[in-house]
């Protein structure tokens, strides 16, 4: 889960990172006290969960109440590639003699952490990365060491940082690595990290990214969550469980496993190009035992989906035998039916392996109007896509 830009700063604090004050507001005039509370002026910050808002004109500095409240009305309702700004930060002013960039992530690749950190601060990191690659070091930290003062100062060493704020970056990494352990943070990234006139260390920007798998030990993180933007049927199917990946296509995809169900996504986009182009609308994973209620629930998730014109379900008996998948989608049509759903939209249904032959009897003695089967995937993605564009 990516937080906003105030939610890490918030957390940088809690963790003694240097940070300067800001308040979140979210109307114009709340900017004129917010900047009364900061000493008069402030910067204007977008808070949306995208990279490069100064460019986009997200970053504005005000230089008193009143010109916060209009720099606050053009931000608030900006448009940001795609991300709409609901809240701005109004942040107390740095006075910046430079800006450095640091962070810490999971390298995947090496299976370790990796420290990254560059005197290049301020613009955009994989700029740097591709035109300057020996100003970015790239420190591995280890899991059980983690960032020992040694560990910080061969960080700082390593992006060559002026002397004098060598020392003073070594303790903000420290703290930065406590931020990113006890929050299971997956990154945790201050661009820029700054050199004030008077030679402080502050962190004007953060990036952190929380690792959704240790909610379960990080209670206080569910208020971080971003209820408000959370795509309601995928927040209904977080509820029930469900893998389920809202795509913007118009087939409905339900399968059982992910493997198969992103090689539907696949098949699924092939042969829409036969059909004026129509591509999957979801990726719906029912898992292993996919019983009745759960296919029901899947269905549910799917046909709820205004931009699903077909539903393709493929289902590849394994553990789960194709009998009780067929019997499942028999049943979670009825259910559905007698819970006053509408369910309009046809059903194409391809089954194989483990009980195919008695799947399929099932599907053609309950001879449902909306079901259709057809036993290869590659021809039940064709019928599914002519079937989504000839809606
Ligand atoms: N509190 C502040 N005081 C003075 N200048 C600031 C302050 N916050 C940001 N700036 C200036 O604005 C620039 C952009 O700010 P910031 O890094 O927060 O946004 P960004 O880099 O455009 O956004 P993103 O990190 O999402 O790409 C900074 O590099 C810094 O020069
Ligand atoms: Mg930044």
């Amino acid at each position: 889960m990516d937080l906003f830009e105030y939610q890490a700063r918030d957390l940088f604090a809690k963790h003694g990172v240097p940070v300067l004050a800001g308040e979140v507001i979210d109307t114009p005039e709340a900017a004129r006290e917010a900047t009364e509370r900061l000493g008069g002026k402030a910067v204007v910050k977008a808070q949306v969960k995208v990279g490069g808002r100064g460019k986009a004109g997200g970053v504005k500095l005000a230089a008193d109440p009143t010109d916060a409240v209009e720099k606050a009305g053009q931000i608030l309702g900006m448009d940001i590639k795609g991300h709409t700004v609901h809240k701005v930060m109004l942040a107390q002013t740095a006075d910046i003699a430079e800006e450095y960039y640091v962070s810490f992530l999971l390298d995947r690749t090496n299976r370790t952490f990796l420290a990254m950190a560059s005197v290049e601060g301020g613009m955009e990191i994989e700029e740097v990365a591709a035109t300057k690659p020996e100003a970015l070091a790239k420190i591995a930290v280890d899991a059980n060491e983690g960032v020992t003062p040694e560990k910080a100062r061969e960080i700082v060493d390593a992006a060559n940082f002026p002397e004098d704020v060598k020392d003073g970056i070594a303790e903000a990494l420290q703290k930065l690595w406590t931020v990113f352990v006890e929050e299971d943070a997956l990154l945790v990234e201050v661009n820029p990290l700054i050199k004030s006139g008077d030679g402080k260390i502050i962190a004007l920007d953060g990036k952190v990214s929380l690792d959704e798998n240790a909610d379960f030990r990080q209670p206080e993180h569910e208020a971080l969550e971003d209820k408000a933007a959370a795509n309601p049927l995928e927040a209904a199917a977080k509820a029930k469980n469900l893998n389920y990946v809202k795509l913007d296509g118009e087939v409905g995809i339900i399968g059982n496993g992910a493997g198969l169900v992103m090689s539907t996504l696949d098949v699924v986009a092939y042969a829409g190009e036969n059909h004026g182009g129509v591509k999957p609308a979801n990726f719906l994973d029912i898992g292993g035992g996919a019983s009745a209620e759960v296919m029901a629930n899947g269905l549910e998730i799917i046909l709820g989906d205004p931009d699903v014109k077909s539903v393709f379900v493929n289902v590849f008996g394994g553990i789960t035998a194709c009998d009780e998948v067929a019997n499942g989608i028999v049943q979670a049509l009825e259910l559905l039916k007698s819970k006053g759903e509408n369910v309009s939209k046809p059903l194409v249904v391809r089954l194989d392996g483990n009980n195919a032959e008695l799947g399929r009897k099932i599907l053609s003695d309950a001879n449902h109007p909306l079901v259709q089967r057809v036993d290869t995937m590659d021809g039940a993605a064709d019928k599914a896509a002519e079937l989504a564009a000839a809606k």
